[in-house]
């Protein structure tokens, strides 16, 4: 091994090492740059790197990281930035790796239905490419038309479709990545089934850019469903909203989208999208989106009459069933749009909470409660079918969470109801920067060690992404 220097030095004193490396044009320092790779979709922060530097291949990003790793450099992994915890955020000034240029489809194999793709292509891009052979990758976050595939690997993203497909973790077969001391390596093979040694492709998924930096990525892929039906459903109240979204499930069906957007959600989002064909009935408390999809027509009609059959027990309104592929668009656009809408409405600080599905009325319950006891407005929306709410608070005054002592009791309080219900913090965000602060609610300290000592191995010299999920 070579001799590591051990005087901490700046990125910007290395400039002209990582032009030789990526080339002139591939290198950013210019103050615009700097603040647009300062945030995220996170809260308001804002950290600006020191320097941006935006590699095309592995190779590359393996030299970055052996000088960046001999300097103790700081180095940001980000993929488009729609995190919502923080994970891409320079807060540690050093280097920030763009990962926008490696942006190619390397391979489609309808044979084996997978495909090998770099993780600078967007989600829906490589849905879409996909879906045009007959093929279907499901994970589908709702920032899918602009999020990249890597950050979604990076963050073990979910989606509506989660509820029945299941998250990114569950199509990741193998993946390519450069460790923090630039070694290149494959984590697995490109198989459906592996018992060979520790899963290093699963240790990964997830990992929020602290292990390595994901350079290919091998996915498996479904045939595409011929068919899918839509319908909304408002209900008179929140928690029976939630209760009816177990009994669906109870009564053994499978919907491909379960979501639940509470009335206040709605309300704001609809202002942002113009939807004319959706009708928001207000004097409802919330509303259940539901989806089936397969390959029989008229099995998913006959699921559906059952399915709103069923629902009339839960104190529901009438249900509106989108006709067209436009209704369905409209009212897909509406749902995904919530979190910007609620956040541009001052609903700034999002929480991604998860219990076991039957204790969604509990949460929600429970949330309320703390909304008055705290003095925060709150609304919720989010995957009921996976018991995973996503809870956005208003606090006036306090716009951001992060080492904020007016918020950090409120959400210590958040997170204790979400143990006590079998829950934990984050289901599809990752803790990233701003949940950090929580992790010994739902971890004991021998598991925060191990995690330390895995990071530890990765990374000795604590450059990638330090700070992230916690301090080592
Ligand atoms: C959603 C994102 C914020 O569910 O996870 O809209
Ligand atoms: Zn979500």
């Amino acid at each position: 091994m070579q001799p590591v220097e051990e005087v901490k030095s700046s990125a910007i004193d290395h400039i002209n090492l990582f032009k030789d490396i990526v080339g002139e044009s591939a290198v950013f320092v210019d103050e615009e740059s700097l603040n647009k790779y300062a945030h995220d979709e996170t809260e308001n922060l804002h950290f600006p790197p020191d320097i941006v530097i935006k590699p095309r291949t592995a190779v590359e990003i393996s030299a970055i990281m052996k000088l960046c790793n001999q300097h103790r450099i700081p180095v940001t992994p980000r993929g488009a930035g729609t995190g919502l915890s923080g994970g891409a955020l320079p807060h540690l000034g050093g280097v920030l790796l763009s990962t926008e240029r490696m942006n190619s489809i390397l391979e489609i194999d309808e044979r084996n239905l997978q495909v090998t793709t770099e993780p600078g292509v967007i989600t829906e891009v490589l849905q879409d490419a996909v879906k045009e052979k007959g093929l279907f990758y499901p994970p589908d976050p709702s920032s899918r038309g602009s999020c990249f595939i890597g950050g979604n690997i990076a963050e073990n993203s979910g989606g509506p479709k989660a509820v029945k497909y299941g998250v990114v973790k569950d199509y990741v077969l193998n993946l390519e990545v450069v460790l923090p001391n630039g070694e290149i390596i494959w984590t697995g093979a490109n198989v459906l089934k592996n018992s060979t040694g520790y899963n290093l492709t699963q240790l990964i998924v997830g990992s929020e850019g602290t292990l390595g930096i994901v350079t290919k990525i091998v996915l498996r892929l479904l045939p595409f469903p011929k068919y899918d039906l839509l319908m909304l459903v408002p209900f008179n109240s929140l928690e029976k909203a939630g209760e009816a979204v177990s009994a669906i499930f109870r009564a053994g069906f499978t919907p491909s989208a379960m979501e639940l957007v509470e009335i206040d959600a709605l309300k704001i989002v609809s202002r942002f999208v113009d939807s004319t064909v959706v009708p928001v009935t207000d004097e409802m408390e919330a509303h259940l989106i539901i989806e089936v999809d397969g390959n029989h027509l008229e099995t998913l009609m006959s699921e559906m009459e059952a399915i709103s059959e069923l629902l009339l027990q839960y104190d529901c309104g009438d249900v509106f069933f989108a006709d067209d592929a436009q209704q369905k668009a409209e009212l897909w656009k509406l749902r995904r749009r919530v979190a910007e809408a609620v956040k541009i409405d001052g609903y700034t600080i999002e929480e991604d909470t998860v219990v076991p599905r039957a204790e969604l009325p509990a949460l929600i319950k429970g949330v309320k409660t703390l909304g008055k006891q705290y003095d925060f407005e709150v609304v919720c929306y989010g995957h009921a079918g996976d018991g995973n709410l996503h809870v956005r608070i208003k606090k006036p005054g306090s716009i951001f969470s992060l080492n904020n002592p007016d918020v950090i009791p409120a959400l210590k309080a958040l997170f204790e109801l979400v143990k006590s219900l079998g829950g934990t913090i984050s289901g599809e965000h990752g803790i990233g920067l701003i949940q950090k602060e929580y992790m010994d609610i739902v971890f004991d300290d021998a598991s925060l060690q191990l995690m330390k000592g895995i990071k530890k191995v990765f990374d000795p010299n604590n450059i990638l992404n330090s700070g992230k999920i916690f301090d080592c």
